[in-house]
């Protein structure tokens, strides 16, 4: 970040830092078991929810890089490893339904991390207003977008 950037960030670059990487990591878990998913689902359901994932995969990979850009405009570089990463995200254990047919059981699965991801973005956006703009339209934006998926599960749950 250049020295005007600097001066008008106004929270502490550390925990900035440390939030952004949280997120990174997230995205990434998140992108990791969409893709999954879309992979190993089974039944006469596949081809349709199997989209439905392999698109969520692609837009959590989107959001991950967006988060390392801002990262890395702050003077910061995204978690080293991949055991660090799931470790940073902080969202535990994924488990997916034994029946890989189970539609539903995956859906419920992302609905949760959705919902951890609006909470996150939620955090992010009240913290950084009026405080690091640039960082508050980013967490914006992301948590608008978590927003709508989190209702496009809700919609395929009640199908
Ligand atoms: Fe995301």
């Amino acid at each position: 970040m250049g020295q005007k950037g600097r001066e008008i960030a106004k929270l502490d670059h550390k925990w900035l830092l440390n939030e952004l990487n949280k997120a990174y990591a997230f995205e990434w878990v998140v992108h990791y078991y969409a893709s999954l998913a879309a992979n190993i689902l089974s039944g006469h359901r596949t081809a349709v929810y199997s989209e439905i994932f392999k698109k969520a995969a692609q837009g959590e990979f989107e959001h991950a890089n967006r988060i390392a850009r801002r990262i890395s405009e702050l003077g910061g570089e995204p978690p080293q490893t991949l055991s660090d990463m799931e470790k940073l995200a902080g969202f535990g254990k994924v488990t997916f339904p034994k029946k890989r047919s189970d539609t539903a059981g995956f859906v419920k699965v992302f609905l949760e991390m959705e919902r951890h991801a609006i909470a996150l973005y939620n955090d992010l956006a009240n913290k950084t207003h009026g405080k690091d703009l640039v960082t508050h339209e980013l967490a914006e934006d992301l948590l608008a977008e978590e927003v709508a998926e989190e209702e496009e599960y809700e919609n395929l749950l009640r199908e």
